[in-house]
């Protein structure tokens, strides 16, 4: 599929704006145009684009707040150790902050910087401070440089 067909697929007419609040060194204004399908999480983010260059490495991460329908998702987007792009909510499922990021520690965990919770890839807590509580995860679609996270 094209690019241009996968991205039409995914309802390009409504596209709207991602920003990116990047930890590791994007520029503040960038802004990256995403389609959404559904109520749920459903963006795509260019990898080829200078925003998402922090996923070109393993166990880079980019921080992602996109809008659809006047919701609001804060989302972590991360190249994990084995080169696998990942996914997880940016929203600790301790007490709610926005703190989670992506580590390279203990083969690559979601870390939260608030209370120090750590979650596997898969979103299970690692540690007391959530044991009851995993961390939301994403799926994530390749289709050339276009990456997919959705729900
Ligand atoms: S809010 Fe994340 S560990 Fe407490």
């Amino acid at each position: 599929m094209e690019r241009k067909e996968f991205l039409r697929s995914l309802g390009a007419g409504a596209a709207f704006a991602l920003m990116f609040p990047c930890a590791q060194g994007c520029s503040k204004d960038g802004e990256l145009e995403t389609f959404p399908v559904s109520n749920g999480v459903d963006f795509t983010i260019d990898l080829d684009s200078a925003l998402a260059a922090p996923l070109a490495n393993n166990g880079g991460y980019i921080s992602v707040k996109s809008s659809q329908d006047l919701t609001y998702f804060d989302i972590v987007v991360a190249r994990n150790l084995q080169g696998e792009l990942i996914a997880a909510s940016k929203i600790c499922s301790h007490q709610g902050t926005e703190e989670i990021r992506f580590i390279s520690e203990d083969g690559g965990v979601f870390h939260c910087t608030t209370h120090q919770s750590r979650f596997a890839q898969d979103g299970t807590s690692l540690n007391l401070n959530t044991t009851s509580n995993p961390l939301k995860i994403f799926s994530t679609e390749l289709d050339g440089t276009i990456l997919r996270v959705f729900e």
